[in-house]
C-alpha cells in the first residue's frame, strides 16, 4: 500500500464484529468472559477495539510494528520515559517542547533520571555528553519554533555502536513526510493532538516501535500507569489520520506560498523553514523527509511590532498548538517559551519579535492578504 490507501485501508479498516466500514466507537469499561480467563477483552485500560484500531494504524503508517494511544502528547512522553530507571542517563534536543523539557527537568528528574541537553544538530556534541549510563538520545526534528534540524540516521549510527535507544518526536513532520523507524529510530512518538487529529478537536498522544520486546515493555507500561486514550477521542484520531495525506499537501502548498510572501516583504528580518535552501539543515531534512511541513517562525522588528501583528491577523487564529485545519499564529517569547528566562531564550535564538506561524487549508488569497493588513505599520 501507498502512503494515502495506508491511512485509509491501514491498520484495522473495517470492524470485524459487525463489517461496519468505519470503526465504530466502542464505548465500554469492561466485558463478558466466556469463563474465568476466557476473553478477547478484558477491561478497556488494558485494550478497547476502538484504541486497537487506532493502535494498528500508527504502526502500519509508521512503518512500525505496534503502537500505543495514550491521553495527550505528554502522557506518551511519559510513557515512554518509563522504560528507563532511576540512574539512567538521556540525551535530548535542547530546544525540546516546552512540556518535554519541564516534564523532564521538574518531574522525572525526582525519581533521578538524568537528562542533559545538547544542540543535537551537532553530532559531536551528542558524542561529547555520551556517559557510562547514558541509555538513550531524544530528539525533535524539525524543532519548535527555530525548525532546527538533526540527522536522524547519523545519529542511529550512535545509537546502534553505544547500544542505546533513539527515541524521535515526529510530530511537526508526520509520518506522511518522514518515517524515523525506516531511518533507525528504535521508538516515534507523537502530539497526536496536531497533524495527526488535524481539526484542533482532540488532545492525544501516540507512540510506535518495531522491536517485539519493546512492545511487550510498552503495553505494560501503557496499562500499568493507565495513561490511555478513551474511545471517542481515538476515533475522531482515525478519522482524522484518513485525510493525513491530502491535508498535508494542501498544508505544504499554501506554505511555500507563504514563505515566498515573507521573503519579499520589508517588514520580515529572519525566516526560518526547513524549506530554504539556506536553512541550516536544509540538505539532510531533504535527504530524511518528503516535504517540510506547514511551520514556519520569521523575526519582525521587535515584540511591539509582532504583538500587533497578532492583534490584527483575521484568519490567522492567535493560539496555542499547531497542525490543524485552520492557520495559528502564535509569539513563542509569550506563549510557548515563556516559562525559559530571556537570556537562555535568547541564546537559544527566541527572538522577542519572533512570530511562529501553522499554515492551515485556507484560501492561499485570504491568508496573504491577511499578512499583508498585519504587517502593515498603521
Ligand atoms: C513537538 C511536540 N511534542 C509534544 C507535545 C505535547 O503534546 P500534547 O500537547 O498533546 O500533550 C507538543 C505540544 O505542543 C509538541 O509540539
Amino acid at each position: 500500500m501507498r502512503k494515502k490507501t495506508k491511512f485509509i485501508h491501514g491498520g484495522i479498516s473495517r470492524d470485524p464484529y459487525t463489517g461496519a466500514v468505519s470503526t465504530p466507537i466502542y464505548q465500554v469499561s469492561t466485558y463478558k468472559q466466556d469463563g474465568v480467563g476466557n476473553f478477547k477483552y478484558e477491561y478497556s485500560r488494558t485494550g478497547n477495539p476502538t484504541r486497537e484500531s487506532l493502535e494498528k494504524l500508527i504502526a502500519d503508517i509508521e512503518n512500525g510494528s505496534r503502537g500505543f494511544a495514550f491521553g495527550s502528547g505528554m502522557a506518551a512522553i511519559t510513557a515512554v520515559m518509563h522504560l528507563f530507571s532511576a540512574g539512567d542517563h538521556i540525551i535530548a534536543t535542547d530546544d525540546v517542547y516546552g512540556g518535554t523539557f519541564r516534564v523532564m527537568t521538574k518531574v522525572l528528574n525526582r525519581f533521578h533520571l538524568d537528562v542533559t541537553f545538547v544542540d543535537t544538530s551537532d553530532l559531536q556534541a551528542i558524542k561529547n555528553a555520551i556517559k557510562p549510563n547514558t541509555k538513550a538520545i531524544y530528539i525533535e526534528t524539525p524543532t519548535n519554533p527555530l525548525l532546527k534540524i538533526t540527522d536522524i540516521k547519523a545519529v542511529s549510527q550512535v545509537v546502534k555502536e553505544k547500544e542505546l535507544k533513539l527515541i524521535v518526536d515526529n510530530t511537526f513532520s508526520t509520518p506522511y513526510w518522514q518515517n524515523p523507524l525506516d531511518l533507525g529510530a528504535n521508538i516515534v512518538l507523537h502530539s497526536a493532538t496536531k497533524y495527526l487529529g488535524g481539526h484542533s478537536d482532540v488532545v492525544a498522544g501516540l507512540v510506535v516501535v518495531n522491536n517485539d520486546q519493546l512492545g511487550e515493555d510498552l503495553h505494560f507500561i501503557q496499562n500499568s500507569t493507565g495513561g490511555v486514550l478513551g474511545p471517542q477521542d481515538s476515533w475522531l484520531l482515525i478519522r482524522g489520520i484518513k485525510t493525513l495525506g491530502v491535508r498535508m499537501e494542501e498544508i505544504e502548498k499554501n506554505t511555500l506560498e507563504v514563505v515566498q510572501f515573507l521573503q519579499h516583504h520589508p517588514k520580515v528580518e529572519k525566516i526560518y523553514f526547513p524549506g530554504l535552501s539556506d536553512h541550516f539543515g536544509h540538505d539532510i531534512h531533504r535527504s530524511q523527509a518528503d516535504g517540510f511541513g506547514g511551520m514556519i517562525s520569521f523575526t519582525v522588528e521587535n515584540q511591539e511590532k509582532a504583538l500587533s501583528v497578532l492583534n490584527k491577523v483575521k484568519y490567522f487564529t492567535l493560539a496555542e498548538s499547531l497542525g490543524a485545519v485552520e492557520s495559528l499564529i502564535s509569539i513563542p517569547s509569550l506563549m510557548t517559551h515563556a516559562s525559559i528566562p530571556r537570556d537562555r531564550r535568547l541564546e537559544l535564538g527566541i527572538e522577542d519579535g519572533l512570530i511562529r506561524i501553522s499554515v492551515g487549508i485556507e484560501d492561499i488569497e485570504d491568508l496573504l492578504e491577511d499578512l499583508e493588513n498585519a504587517l502593515k505599520d498603521e
